[in-house]
């Protein structure tokens, strides 16, 4: 065995340095598009794929419902599991809004 991988060895060597060249890609990054909603009455534009939660947060809304005792609440998971990102999107109740990419035209709005 030790002799058949010596004898391997000795064959890849004699072929000499691999002189051939490999180019590899740059990775360039595409540029993202921008979209439009209305959060809160405000215009705002974000890259395409941000979540409404992101969104609303970039915006300048930390806040965006009241617990039943008028608490201020925000996003805590960012994974879909807390719902403490609930909103309204174009007048629908949408529990999970970290988990929902923005689209041109959003209506947004904070309850909080
Ligand atoms: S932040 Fe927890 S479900 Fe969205």
């Amino acid at each position: 065995m030790v002799d058949r991988v010596a004898a391997r060895l000795q064959s890849a060597e004699s072929q000499g340095p691999i002189d051939k060249e490999i180019s590899v890609p740059e990775p360039t990054p595409k540029p993202r598009d921008e979209i439009s909603l209305t959060i809160n009455g405000r215009l705002v534009r974000v890259a395409e794929s941000t979540t409404v939660a992101a969104a609303v947060i970039g915006a300048g809304f930390p806040s965006f419902r009241r617990s039943v005792r008028h608490e201020r609440r925000g996003p805590v998971c960012g994974m879909g599991v807390c719902f403490e990102c609930r909103l309204t999107i174009d007048g629908i109740v949408v529990p999970t809004t970290c988990q929902l990419a923005c689209r041109e035209g959003m209506v947004v709005t904070t309850d909080g």
